[in-house]
């Protein structure tokens, strides 16, 4: 089990700022009061969140989908076998075959990595599936050496498709839109298992496709399987979203369906979609720009302020604009083109910055002068290095108030949440900025020592939360039991059912 004990320091390392001159410095506390979220602000966030989570499963809906996901419940310990699990990423393709054995909470995982070319991110339908399709199959011929795949045994597939979907059963979902920069005609509005499942079989590889997941709704089942402290599964990577477990009689949208009230569903939330309406998140002119040019205007406004597809460009945009102020000074007299091309920077390249140890940042120097072909001044440095710093504080106070917006809905006073993606795992302080947040929020004092409710590193959703759902249907299924809308589905696994338990 993973265990985070928080420590208490201060989140970012500031260096001495008393060199810097006085036009810059006038910047540096401009661009403080643009990206700071205070705790008032983080208050009136954090309850808007509640209520929009509350109007997501209400029938009339509202902005965050709220999508019920037919995961039943946490793992029993029960779930064993080997299970295919494909994930479906913003930035990679990973084909796993995971081993779930009898003992509860174990596993073996083999993976192979195929790297997601842009231009398939914004080509065509076939183009997208037969990719995919080629991977899998790549990786059974070689996981599987000297068989025909033609006689294998049909093998179940766990397939996360980390974009928001509508279930009616949990091996179906109409892709409602696409997130994290994807714009492939024809696909939305469509259910991606049969699109997905014509592909394999044009190709034969002998996979079922069991369940469609989203990646925060593996986190979670995943993270329990190890931890039964855990009520939510988050994802801080290019995209960000939270998945957990709601009570069939708190989603009014499913009351037609007449199930046992206290039936436990996964939902998945989509946070990205917080706040679509502008109404309370503290929006610059520089999201304004992130959100009017991406392939899906007014989507996914949360998101584009703290996942990481988006953090290198804000900072981009930034200094691009900084650079055109002509009373700001900032790298005067230089031909920036480096720094002109859209989305050229990753959260990384932040990560780089802020990771800089020396005091003149020398660092930052060599990353600007190598990557952008642009000379630094140090006090120009400093502003560089705290705008990286303002950038990741605010995507990670605003992550908390999602975090803490479901524990506040839920009554969560003590609990973990189980995160992944490259901006937890990888982005310097993020972790510990997210946790400050969170006690600010909850307003824990120094007295409590260890947080109540911790965001602490994930189980492998994507691989080992595929499986055991994967296995969680399979079993459910054996005993006859099916959740889902009563509607005839073709080549569902799980049999057009009467809508009761
Ligand atoms: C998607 C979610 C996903 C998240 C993290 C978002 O863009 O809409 O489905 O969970 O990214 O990958």
């Amino acid at each position: 089990m993973h265990h985070l004990s928080v420590a208490r320091r201060t989140p970012s390392r500031r260096g001495s700022m008393h060199d810097v001159p006085k036009e810059l410095m006038d910047t540096i506390h401009e661009l403080e009061k643009l990206f700071s979220v205070d705790i008032n602000k983080m208050h009136v966030i954090v309850n808007r969140f509640v209520s929009e989570l509350e109007k997501g499963l209400s029938k009339e809906g509202g902005s965050i989908p709220m999508n019920p996901t037919w995961v039943i419940g946490y793992p029993t310990g029960d779930e064993c076998g080997t299970y295919l699990a494909l994930d479906m990423g913003g930035t990679n393709l990973r084909v796993c075959e995971v081993e779930l054995p009898e003992e509860k909470g174990q596993f073996e995982i083999y993976q192979s990595k195929y790297r997601l070319p842009d231009e398939i991110k914004v080509g065509d339908s076939d183009q997208l599936w037969d990719y995919m399709a080629e991977c899998v199959k790549q990786f059974l011929i070689a996981n599987h050496e000297g068989q025909d795949l033609s006689e294998l045994p049909e093998m179940p597939l766990g397939f996360t498709f980390s974009y928001p979907c509508t279930q009616n059963a949990i091996d179906h979902g109409i892709l409602q839109r696409w997130t994290k920069g994807f714009d492939i005609d024809n696909v939305e509005g469509r259910d991606v298992v049969p699109l997905f499942e014509d592909a394999l079989q044009r190709k034969g590889v002998p996979v079922k496709i069991v369940a469609l997941i989203n990646d925060t709704t593996g986190t979670l089942i995943a993270s329990a399987y190890t931890d039964d402290t855990t009520r939510v599964g988050c994802i801080f990577g290019t995209g960000c979203n939270a998945a957990y477990m709601e009570e069939a009689g708190c989603i009014p949208k499913l009351e037609h369906m007449k199930l046992d009230p206290k039936l436990p569903i996964a939902i998945n939330c989509e946070w990205g979609a917080f706040d679509n309406e502008k109404l309370v998140l503290p929006r610059t002119t520089y999201d304004a720009h992130i959100d009017k040019t991406s392939p899906r205007p007014g989507q996914q406004l949360f998101e584009k302020m703290v996942a990481g597809l988006y953090l290198g460009e804000i900072f981009r945009l930034v200094l691009v604009d900084l650079h055109n102020n002509a009373d700001v000074h900032l790298f005067q007299g230089q031909d920036i083109f480096g720094l002109k091309l859209e989305f050229s920077l990753d959260a990384s390249f932040l990560s780089d910055i802020e990771n800089d140890p020396w005091e003149n940042l020398m660092e930052v120097q060599s990353i600007f002068e190598n990557k952008l072909k642009i000379s630094t001044t140090e006090p120009e440095r400093k502003l560089i290095r705290r705008l990286a710093e303002l950038i990741g504080t605010r995507a990670a106070r605003l992550s908390a108030c999602g975090v803490a917006a479901i524990c506040k809905k839920k009554g969560y006073t003590s609990c973990h949440v189980g995160a992944d993606g490259s901006v937890f795992n990888k982005y310097p302080h993020f972790q510990e900025r997210q946790a400050q947040a969170l006690r600010e929020i909850f307003n824990w004092g120094p007295e409590i020592k260890n947080d109540p409710i911790q965001v602490v590193p994930a189980e492998d959703g994507s691989g080992v939360g595929a499986a055991l759902i994967a296995a969680l249907t399979l079993n459910r299924i054996k005993q006859g039991i099916h959740a889902g809308v009563n509607v005839k589905r073709k080549n569902s696994l799980i049999p057009p059912t009467h809508p009761c338990w």
